[in-house]
């Protein structure tokens, strides 16, 4: 019996004052995204500078590119749903460039300590965004807005990709030239 009316709960009816706030949430989540990735753009730049192998300092470079796509790809996705492109601070995004300017700070010149330090704050970046642009994807897909779902989705795999390439670089040589450093 409780089984049946937790199911009848599960597939309550959306009313259209349900969507209403759930596309208000959608659309904070798009302009904190927004607002991530701008910040973002201008902090993989100094990443990159900082980077001490070829290898990701390309990988930072390449991610900084991507980031100036996905700037645009928030933009579609605000116009699909019409709305205004607006950012809103995002305070995750503001500590997490914060860790990685630390890092920079606490780290020498020229080690493989300091890529595996950034490879970490970039990490952290990357899993921020994987959850917030999933849970985007899903709510756009609830709320109908399927074409901004694809986008969204676009997005998402290039996050994951950069990730992938992050733990590829740490795993392959990062971390082990690291160990040997005095
Ligand atoms: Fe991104």
């Amino acid at each position: 019996m409780a089984t049946k009316k937790s199911a009848s709960k599960a597939t309550k009816q959306i009313t259209e004052a349900d969507g209403e706030k759930l596309k208000e949430l959608f659309v904070d989540g798009l302009k904190d995204i927004y607002w991530a990735e701008k910040n973002l753009a201008k902090a993989l730049v100094k990443m990159a500078k900082n980077a001490t192998s070829d290898e990701l300092k390309s990988a930072f470079e390449l991610h900084t590119t991507q980031t100036e796509e996905q700037i645009k790809t928030v933009e579609q996705v605000f116009e699909i749903i019409g709305e205004k492109a607006q950012a809103k601070k995002c305070a995750a995004m503001e500590g997490l460039i914060e860790e990685a300017n630390e890092i920079i700070e606490s780290t020498d010149k020229g080690t493989m300590v300091r890529d595996c330090g950034l490879i970490m704050a970039a990490q952290k970046v990357e899993h921020y965004e994987i959850a917030s642009y999933g849970t985007l994807r899903n709510v756009a897909r609830t709320l109908g807005y399927e074409d901004a779902a694809t986008l969204l989705q676009q997005t998402l795999d290039q996050e994951g990709e950069t990730d992938h390439i992050l733990t590829g670089l740490a795993e392959g040589y990062v971390n082990e030239q690291a160990s040997v450093e005095q």
